[in-house]
């Protein structure tokens, strides 16, 4: 069989090699090596979407996200989708038309609240921190001074681009004292870094599956509370999106479990198992092990004669960004070349 691939003429036989990709030592935020028992249950048989079974393993692991989450909220579910799916499913729920978010943006991953809440028809006042260091609460507080209209204020716990931990305690202060809700992105944090959503005060954040979590890429944990459900029930127009509505994503994943659409069975598993490893090592013992390794990495770089990016005490736990310009081409083949004899 020929076929026009790429601009390309491609002859086919009737059989192709099995795949036999390269492994890699993934030593990146995310997505990492997954431990070989979440990848032995993603390949068990899969269950239909609708399956009473499957039912029973969405509770279950939705149980368990509460837990890590550390969390009481009823809407805890994961979207089906990288962690950008949950930003895009917790701000379209949230935001209507016309509304005032303001964003606290650290670097490229919580920057990209401000395009999303624009798309979603949001005006955005962004509030932009100098690379490597966190959102000065006094800054947020002059922020709703201007704009005591902003319903929402969006920011990281851990931004991935710079290595940065931002301290949450004055912003969710200043955040609620101003009427507004307090949605915090997860994506790296979650499992990495002391997050308790309840004693935070969150009202509503998403998470990732790649990152600290150790799943599969391609679910989003999210979860919101009571107030964030209660803006969303009280939407002037429905939510723009169907397959990214909280609602209806709820109902299937916590209520009659009515279809919405075809959650992966086999990332379900990838991700209960994740949360039954996590269970096993134990909340604190997991953020501590982030902490000593992240120390690790961060004696490794300096005595490599590199500079950390973050400003200091302002570190991520599992991970460095620092200032290696020119030589990260190097590194990255350095890097690979490495690996290649680890293939399994
Ligand atoms: C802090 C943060 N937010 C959002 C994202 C986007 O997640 P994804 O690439 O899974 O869509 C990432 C990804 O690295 C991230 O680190």
């Amino acid at each position: 069989m020929t076929q026009l691939v790429m601009g390309k003429s491609v002859t086919y036989e009737h059989t192709l090699p099995e795949l036999n990709p390269s492994y890699r030592l993934l030593l990146g935020p995310g997505p990492c090596n997954v431990d070989p028992r979440i990848l032995r249950i993603a390949s068990a048989p899969q269950l239909g979407h609708i399956d009473p079974e499957f039912f029973g393993i969405l509770e279950e692991t939705a149980q368990l996200l509460r837990w890590v989450f550390q969390t009481k909220n009823e809407m805890t579910l994961c979207v089906s989708g990288s962690g950008f799916s949950g930003a895009e499913a917790v701000l379209c729920n949230l935001l209507e038309e016309g509304d005032t978010l303001i964003a606290g943006s650290l670097g490229f991953f919580s920057g990209q609240i401000v395009e999303i809440s624009q798309r979603a028809g949001a005006r955005v006042i962004n509030l932009e921190t100098e690379l490597g260091k966190p959102l000065a609460p006094e800054v947020l507080e002059q922020a709703f001074r201007d704009h005591p209209e902003a319903r929402i204020f969006a920011t990281a716990i851990a931004e991935t681009s710079t290595g940065l931990w931002q301290p949450l305690e004055e912003l969710e202060r200043i955040t609620h004292a101003h009427g507004a809700l307090f949605v915090v992105d997860a994506v790296c944090g979650l499992g990495g870094v002391p997050m308790n959503i309840d004693e935070m005060r969150i009202d509503a954040c998403y998470a990732g599956s790649q990152k600290s979590l150790g799943a599969l890429p391609g679910l989003a944990p999210v979860t919101l509370n009571e107030r964030a459900v209660q803006v969303i029930q009280h939407r002037k127009r429905l939510v723009q999106s169907y397959y990214l509505d909280l609602l209806k994503l709820n109902r299937y994943w916590n209520g009659d479990h009515a279809y919405h659409h075809t959650a992966c069975s086999n990332l379900v598993y990838a991700m209960r198992e994740a949360l039954r490893i996590t269970l096993e090592e134990g909340l604190e013992t997991r953020w501590a092990r982030h902490q000593l390794h992240g120390e690790a990495l961060r004696a490794g770089i300096k005595a490599m004669g590199l500079d950390i990016l973050t400003q200091p005490g302002y570190e991520e736990r599992r991970y460095r960004a620092c200032c290696i310009g020119t030589r990260i081409a190097s590194l990255r083949l350095h890097t690979q070349s490495r690996c290649r004899p680890c293939r399994r």
